[in-house]
Parts: C-alpha cells; sequence; structure tokens
C-alpha cells in the first residue's frame, strides 16, 4: 500500500497553552493555527481557553479578544464584522466560512480555526489571494460596452435587473473555491466557482456586449470544464449562493450559441 508522510516543516506542531482566569464561568478554547514565515519553525496550535462573557458572540469577537488582550501577534484579515467584505473567511469547526458571522456557540467543544485551505499562507490565518485575485482579473469582472455611451446611464428594465441576483451579493470571500476539490488539484488552470460566478455575473447583465467574447475565454477545458458538480462550493457559501448553478448555467449558454 502507498503511503503519504508531509515534508518534515509543514506537520503541525503543539503550541502554547493559554488558561482562562479561575473565577472565568463559561470558558472555551479556541485552537487557532499558527504559523510565522519569519521563524523558520512549523506551524503550531496554540489553545486559548477563554472567558466567553468577556466579548461577543461570533468567533471573530473571540479573534479580536485573542489579539488585543492575550497575544497581539495573531494575525487574520477582517474589516467590515458584518459578513460583507469577505475578508474574514478562514475554515472554523472544518467549514469554510465568515468569523464575523459564525456564532460560537454553534460549534461543540473546542473551536479550531485554520486558514482557508488548500492554499499559500502569508501568516497565521492570513491566505495569500495573488492568483485568485489574478483570474479574478481575467474574466474582466467589469461591463464591456461597444455602441456608443448614451447621454445618460444604460438602463436596465427590472426583469433584467433581476437576472443579476443570486450573483451581485457575492463578497469574494472565496470560502467555496478553496472547498472545492477540482480547485485543489488544479489551482493554477481552473478558475474555481467564485471566479466562475462573477463571470456569470457579468455574462447575466443585459448592459455587457461583451457576451461572445466572455464565453470564448470560457471555453476551456481547464478554465471551466474542470466543474465536476461535486457541490462542496454551493454548501459552503456563507451568503446562501450557487456558484454550481453559475457553472452549470455558462456551460448552457455554450451549448446555446453552438445552435
Ligand atoms: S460544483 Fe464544481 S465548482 Fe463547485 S465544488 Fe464541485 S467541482 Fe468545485
Ligand atoms: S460565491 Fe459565496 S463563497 Fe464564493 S466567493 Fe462568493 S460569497 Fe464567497
Ligand atoms: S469582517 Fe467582513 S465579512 Fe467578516
Amino acid at each position: 500500500m502507498v503511503e503519504f508522510t508531509l515534508p518534515a516543516h509543514s506537520k503541525i506542531k503543539p503550541g502554547r497553552q493559554v488558561t482562562a482566569a479561575r473565577d472565568a464561568k463559561r470558558k472555551k478554547v479556541f485552537k487557532i493555527y499558527r504559523w510565522d514565515p519569519d521563524s523558520g519553525d512549523n506551524p503550531r496550535l496554540d489553545a486559548f481557553e477563554v472567558d466567553l462573557d468577556a466579548f461577543g458572540p461570533m468567533v471573530l469577537d473571540a479573534l479580536i479578544h485573542i489579539k488585543n488582550d492575550i497575544d497581539s501577534t495573531l494575525t487574520f484579515r477582517r474589516s467590515c464584522r458584518e459578513g460583507i467584505c469577505g475578508s474574514c473567511a478562514m475554515n472554523i469547526d472544518g467549514l469554510n466560512t465568515l468569523a464575523c458571522t459564525k456564532p460560537i456557540d454553534e460549534v461543540e467543544g473546542d473551536v479550531k480555526v485554520y486558514p482557508l485551505p488548500h492554499m499559500d499562507v502569508v501568516k497565521d490565518l492570513v491566505p495569500d489571494l495573488t492568483l485568485i485575485i489574478a483570474q479574478l482579473a481575467s474574466i474582466k469582472p467589469w461591463l464591456q460596452t461597444q455602441s456608443p455611451a448614451p447621454d445618460r446611464e444604460r438602463l436596465q428594465s427590472p426583469e433584467d435587473r433581476a437576472k443579476l441576483d443570486g450573483l451581485y451579493e457575492c463578497i469574494l470571500c472565496f470560502c467555496c473555491s478553496t472547498s472545492c476539490p477540482s480547485y485543489w488539484w488544479n489551482p493554477e488552470r481552473y478558475l474555481g466557482p467564485a471566479i466562475l460566478l462573477q463571470a456569470q455575473r457579468w455574462l447575466a447583465d443585459s448592459r455587457d456586449e461583451m457576451t461572445g467574447e466572455r464565453l470564448d475565454d470560457l471555453e476551456d477545458t481547464f478554465r471551466l470544464y474542470r466543474c465536476h458538480q461535486i457541490m462542496n462550493c454551493t454548501r459552503t457559501c456563507p451568503k446562501s449562493l450557487n456558484p454550481a448553478k453559475a457553472i452549470v448555467d455558462i456551460k448552457k449558454q455554450i451549448v446555446a450559441r453552438r445552435g
């Protein structure tokens, strides 16, 4: 039987153990992935026991508490703290989600927090988004037109505007792409569900005039057709969007234009 072993430097070692004050009434342990590229050390899992009465109800509240009051070197992204900016995406209790909208009391036992999976890590809970942002830029996520600009804005009927529902709400958190096995195996060549949902957002926009070029660009064995409808993306989306359906809709448009 084939045996797989991790390279020695990537094994996660036990890290710090911090205990809450003895008089804390509601204790909970957060086990957090830590990695500092400047240290030369292996990644480690720090365990912070905290008092849930000391901060708010979401996992992000706990991370901010730990950073402010226990370990200022803990590194993570966050901005809006209300599920809009997408920057606090991470793997919590085995699921990719937003730390700011994930209630702590939904997690039984210790809360395990890791960076989004299968991405390079910049530090601790911060994934390197360089590649996926370049992939986003490659699909030209903006309105493209060829006709002369009208005197006023380009109008859209309510019916056409409704076609963007389920697409425009994407906050580019990348929970979906980083839960997609096809993206794990081919991140350089497959665009993945987040980027393809964005592509469909512009294909579905009645004001956009580059549909043919956009489909030409997507019609590729790897860029589009690595999706095998495993559906992890749709299951994990914290905004309840359906990237798998967006991918099917793109494929249907490619079939339809062949006539
Ligand atoms: S449905 Fe497609 S994009 Fe979504 S997880 Fe599965 S393979 Fe990936
Ligand atoms: S489709 Fe959902 S999971 Fe994927 S990037 Fe957009 S909001 Fe995040
Ligand atoms: S902090 Fe903005 S989505 Fe969580």
